[in-house]
């Protein structure tokens, strides 16, 4: 039987196609692609879709909340770069009036505990400087800054 990853009120579950809608919508959040890397406005269907089709060396999951006895889908947490020996996180929190207790910082250490059990040994994340939650919560899962290029800092952790 496949593993559960939970962590008390949290979850996460591989991403469905059916799930699509919902992360374009998080995505398109001005206060969430400000921080993104490869995207400068609200996302477009048609770029979300191809990316969906042809992603390769990647997993994404939903992180699901449990509130008053029922679960519910308020973000995304993605591990990429699977092909080489440092892959990456992101995460999104697209619930936004749910920043700020603990759920991503608990979803992110359940995606840590997945990339261990696939038998990786470090994990990267880029983050950007302005960036202040995310570089709060990678570095409460032990994360450490090892570079910064340009607006970019490259945290990495020892699995
Ligand atoms: C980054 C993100 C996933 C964090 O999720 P979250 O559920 O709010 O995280 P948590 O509640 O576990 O922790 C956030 C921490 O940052 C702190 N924080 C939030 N905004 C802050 C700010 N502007 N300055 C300093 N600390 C801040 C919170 O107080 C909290 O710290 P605490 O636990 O010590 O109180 C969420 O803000 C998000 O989705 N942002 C938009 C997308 C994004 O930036 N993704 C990361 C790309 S690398």
């Amino acid at each position: 039987m496949a593993k559960n990853y939970q962590l008390e009120n949290i979850k996460i579950v591989e991403m469905l196609e059916s799930d699509l809608e919902l992360l374009l919508s998080w995505r398109s959040h001005p206060d969430a692609y400000i921080f993104f890397k490869s995207q400068k406005g609200p996302l477009r269907w048609s770029e979300h879709f191809n990316f969906w089709h042809n992603r390769k060396n990647r997993v994404d999951f939903i992180i699901f909340f449990k509130e008053s006895k029922r679960w519910r889908k308020v973000g995304s947490i993605n591990l990429s770069r699977l092909e080489t020996e440092l892959p990456e996180i992101g995460i999104i929190i697209g619930e936004m009036t749910l920043h700020g207790n603990g759920i991503g910082t608990k979803a992110l250490s359940l995606g840590l505990e997945w990339l261990k059990d696939a038998g990786y040994k470090k994990a990267l994340a880029v983050i950007n400087t302005k960036n202040e939650a995310s570089k709060k919560i990678f570095s409460k899962n032990g994360f450490e800054k090892k570079h910064k290029i340009d607006v970019w800092e490259e945290y990495t952790k020892n699995l």
